[in-house]
C-alpha cells in the first residue's frame, strides 16, 4: 500500500540561546544535524513527502539538507517573518495534498522514535486530531492539555495564556501532532493571532476540530527524551549523552562489551561481530566494522574503516580511512599512538606500534612497523621489518611516488628510502642509509652520509 504520510517539520525559528551564527536545527546530535535525526525518522516511516518550513537561515539549511538528500520527497517553505507555529504550517498547506495525514514534527526535537509517530498516526485513524502528549512535574513553558469531566480533550492553552488552575495541569501538548490534511487546511486557514504573543498558533486547531465535532484524540508517551527540544548548548549536550546511552545500551543487548557506556560515542554507523570489548572514551565516526573478538583499546578514535577478526586497537590511536577507508587485517596489534591514514590497508597479524603513521600503503601479512615511523604510498611485503626512525620520502616537493618493500626484507633505523624505488626481496638496508637507487634482492645496502649538491638540485615540475 503506498503511503498517503506527509511531514512538515517547522525549522524556521531562530535559537538565540544557542549563541551560534550556526542555524540551530544544523548543530549536530551524534555527528548529525539534529533536523536530518527528524528527517530520517520521516523516511522511517515512508512519508512520502517531507516539507520542512525554513526562516533564520533558511538558506545555509535548505544548502545542507539538499547536499544531504537530493531533492526527492524533499520541499522547503519559507516562513518570513516566522508569525508562530500556526503561520509555520499554513506555509507548507499549498504542498500538502487532501487525501495526505500530515504529520508535524519539529526540526530542534531531535530523537522522537519511529514508533512512537506509527502509534500517533495510527491514534489519528484518517479522521481524527491525534496529540503527542506528556506528563511533565513541571510543565512550565509548555502548552498544557485541557480536558473536559469526561477527560475528552478540548484544548491547548498555551502557557503566557493560561489561567492558574490551568497552568496546574501537568499534561503537556508535545508540539507533535497527526491530523487527515482535508481537516487541517480548512483550520489553518482561520486562525488568528489574538492570544498573548500575538503569534498565529498551531494549537488553536485543537479548538476548532472541537467546535466541528472531529475527535481529538491524546497519545500519551512517559519517555521525555522523545519530545524534548534543543534551545541551548547544554540542552544539546544532555540528548546527546542521553542518545550515545541509548545506542550503547543496544550494542551491549547485541553482546558487545562496552566498558562505559557513559563514556561511548557513535557519530555515525557502528557494526559490531560477536565478542567485540570496547574500552573508555573512544569515538567512532562515519561507517566502522568491527570484526569478532576485536578489542578497542581507551581513547581511540576510528573513523571509517574495517578492523578484521581478533584485531587489537591499543590505547590512544587514531584511525581515519575518510573516503579511501582503512582495513585491519585479523590478528593485527596496532598502537598505542598508532595513526593509521586513508588507504592504509593492513594485512594478517601486521604490527604497528607507537607513532607509527601509515597513508596509502599496503602492508601484507606479518609485515611491523613498530616505533617512530612513516609509510606513505608504499607496497610492504610479508614480513618485511621497518626500522624504528625509518620513513618513506614519498613526495619530492611536486609529485607523489611509490615505494615497494618486497617480502622480507629488513629495514634499519632511521633509513630513508627515496621514492620512487624498490628494495629488493630479503634485502637489508642498513641502519641510518639514504636509499636514491632500488637494490637488488638479497643485497645489503648501506648509503650514509651521501651530501646532495645544493647548487645543482633542481625543483622537479608538477606532473599533467
Ligand atoms: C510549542 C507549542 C506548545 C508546546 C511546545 C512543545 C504552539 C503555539 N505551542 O510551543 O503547546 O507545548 O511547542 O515544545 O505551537 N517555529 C517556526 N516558526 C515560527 C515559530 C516556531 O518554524 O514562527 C518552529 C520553531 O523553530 C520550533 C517549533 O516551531 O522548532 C516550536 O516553536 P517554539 O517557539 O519552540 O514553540 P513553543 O512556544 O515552545
Ligand atoms: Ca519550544
Amino acid at each position: 500500500m503506498a503511503s498517503n504520510l506527509e511531514v512538515v517539520i517547522m525549522a524556521a525559528g531562530k535559537g538565540t540561546r544557542m549563541k551560534s551564527s550556526l542555524p540551530k536545527v544544523l548543530h549536530p546530535v551524534a555527528g548529525k544535524p539534529m533536523v536530518c535525526h527528524v528527517i530520517d525518522t520521516a523516511r522511517q516511516l515512508q512519508a512520502r513527502q517531507t516539507v520542512v518550513i525554513t526562516g533564520h537561515g533558511a538558506e545555509q539549511v535548505e544548502a545542507a539538507l539538499t547536499a544531504s538528500y537530493g531533492s526527492a520527497g524533499l520541499q522547503f517553505a519559507r516562513q518570513m517573518p516566522q508569525l508562530g507555529t500556526g503561520h509555520a504550517v499554513q506555509q507548507a498547506a499549498p504542498h500538502l495534498a487532501d487525501e495526505a495525514t500530515v504529520v508535524v514534527l519539529s526540526g530542534d526535537v531531535p530523537l522522537t522514535q519511529a514508533d512512537t509517530l506509527q502509534a500517533l498516526i495510527a491514534a489519528s485513524g484518517g479522521d481524527k486530531l491525534a496529540l503527542l502528549t506528556i506528563e511533565f512535574v513541571d510543565p512550565t513553558g509548555y502548552g498544557r492539555i485541557v480536558r473536559d469531566a469526561a477527560g475528552q480533550v478540548q484544548a491547548i492553552v498555551e502557557q503566557k495564556d493560561a489561567s492558574d488552575e490551568q497552568r496546574r495541569i501537568r499534561e503537556v501538548y508535545s508540539g507533535i501532532m497527526a491530523v487527515p490534511a482535508r481537516l487541517l487546511k480548512p483550520w489553518l486557514a482561520k486562525l488568528d493571532n489574538h492570544n498573548a504573543q500575538q503569534e498565529f498558533y498551531l494549537t488553536d486547531v485543537v479548538k476548532f476540530a472541537v467546535a466541528d465535532g472531529v475527535p481529538v484524540v491524546a497519545h500519551v508517551i512517559a519517555d521525555a527524551a522523545q519530545v524534548a527540544g534543543v534551545n541551548s548548548p547544554a540542552q544539546l549536550a544532555e540528548l546527546e549523552r542521553i542518545h550515545q546511552r541509548r545506542r550503547a545500551e543496544a550494542f551491549m543487548s547485541e553482546g558487545v562489551r562496552i566498558i562505559d557506556p557513559a563514556r561511548f560515542d557513535v557519530r555515525g554507523e557502528l557494526v559490531c561481530a560477536q565478542d567485540v570489548q570496547i574500552d573508555v572514551n573512544c569515538i567512532f565516526e562515519g561507517r566502522v566494522e568491527l570484526g569478532q573478538g576485536v578489542k578497542i583499546g581507551a581513547n581511540c578514535v576510528l573513523a571509517n574503516c574495517r578492523i578484521e577478526a581478533g584485531a587489537v586497537i591499543h590505547p590512544f590511536t587514531h584511525i581515519d580511512g575518510e573516503k579511501l577507508g582503512v582495513t585491519v587485517g585479523e590478528g593485527a596489534l596496532i598502537g598505542p599512538f598508532a595513526r593509521l591514514r586513508p588507504g592504509a590497508q593492513l594485512g594478517a597479524e601486521v604490527h604497528i606500534g607507537n607513532f607509527v603513521e601509515v597513508k596509502n600503503s599496503t602492508l601484507a601479512k606479518g609485515a611491523k612497523a613498530n616505533h617512530l615511523a612513516y609509510l606513505g604510498d608504499a607496497t610492504v611485503g610479508e614480513r618485511v621489518n621497518y626500522g624504528a626512525g625509518s620513513i618513506t620520502a614519498n613526495y619530492d616537493g611536486a609529485n607523489k611516488h611509490r615505494t615497494v618493500i618486497e617480502a622480507d626484507v629488513h629495514i634499519g633505523s632511521n633509513c630513508v628510502l627515496v621514492a620512487p624505488v624498490t628494495i629488493g626481496a630479503g634485502g637489508t638496508v642498513g641502519g641510518g642509509s639514504t636509499i636514491t637507487k632500488s637494490t637488488e634482492p638479497g643485497a645489503l645496502s648501506v648509503a650514509r652520509g651521501k651530501q646532495i649538491s645544493i647548487a645543482n638540485y633542481k625543483r622537479p615540475q608538477k606532473m599533467k
